[in-house]
């Protein structure tokens, strides 16, 4: 059974400067929760209750967010105001929380592969927090553990997008399997539209079996000096098996302004309508 969840949010979150030049961007919040927080409610709804982040340098927020916080829990106790952090508090309650720093921001493959400290060798979930989804029925997440329980190999979230926007993407090759399920058989990094494999865009939530930790520590980190999973996805796929599951529900990009201000929206029409 798998109960580990790695959250990489130790990037630098450029496109949110000058926000997120004291704030890690993970902290920003739609409407009144922050962003990580619905990561890990996602997380909790699957039944992942070890939780595991990656920080960096500038990011303590995060940890300070899931404790408990005695100066203000001491102020509003017994007031109206208490109510506001019952949430957390539960989250708190429910889960561990372990935390490991990447010192230096080589990608996202570099990150998880930090994680494997946190980790160990069993299989375990990734989810990016500025990735925020909405799952219909059940969590993003909780949709993944399903197939995971049936295939036992690394699953990838993708959704399918504009071919004008591949580019800002992994995409996958593969033939279908089953209803919304792909095998993967080959992988491009932000491919230009003419030269991608399909429109089928990989999104911040992963399924991963241990073996991936060996495969990063033999990729070689492509532009830029970063570690790109999606290489050692790739050669997962061609050594063993990848799957590729189109999820139910919606996603917002919130690494974008504008898929945090959709997010910001949609949040707050649900939040109108659930007090009407
Ligand atoms: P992004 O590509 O969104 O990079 O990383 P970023 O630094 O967060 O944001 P921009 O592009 O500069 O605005 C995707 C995810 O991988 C994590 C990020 O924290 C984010 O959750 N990440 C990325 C790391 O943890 N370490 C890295 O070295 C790179």
């Amino acid at each position: 059974m798998i109960r580990k969840c790695l959250f990489p949010a130790a990037g630098y979150g450029t496109r949110f400067l000058p926000a997120t030049k004291a704030m890690p961007k993970e902290i920003l919040p739609i409407l009144n929760k922050p962003l990580i927080q619905y990561g890990v409610e996602e997380a909790l709804e699957a039944n992942l209750n070890h939780i595991a982040i990656i920080t960096g340098r500038g990011k303590r927020a995060l940890e300070d967010h899931f404790d408990i916080s005695y100066e203000l829990e001491h102020q509003i106790s017994g007031t109206s105001k208490e109510v506001h952090l019952s949430d957390i508090r539960q989250i708190i309650d429910q889960c561990t929380f372990s935390y490991t720093r990447q010192i230096e921001m080589k990608g996202l493959g570099h990150a998880i592969l930090v994680g494997e400290t946190l980790i160990g060798n069993e299989p375990f979930s990734v989810i990016l927090a500025d990735d925020l989804c909405v799952g219909e029925g059940t969590g993003v997440m909780s949709q993944m553990l399903k197939i995971y329980e049936k295939y036992r190999c690394s699953i990838l979230a993708i959704q399918e997008v504009d071919e004008s926007e591949v580019h800002k993407y992994g995409v996958i090759a593969g033939h279908q399997l089953d209803d919304g399920i792909y095998m993967v058989s080959d992988m491009v990094e932000k491919p230009d539209p003419a030269d991608a494999p399909s429109n089928l865009a990989i999104i911040g939530r992963y399924v991963l079996t241990p073996d991936i930790f060996d495969i990063l520590r033999r990729t070689t980190p492509g532009k830029n000096g970063e570690l790109q999973i999606t290489d050692a996805l790739k050669t997962q796929a061609q050594e063993g098996m990848v799957l590729a599951y189109k999820f139910n529900g919606k996603r917002f990009d919130c690494g974008s302004v504008d898929g945090f201000v959709s997010a910001t929206n949609y949040f707050y029409e649900l939040s109108k309508n659930n007090s009407d």
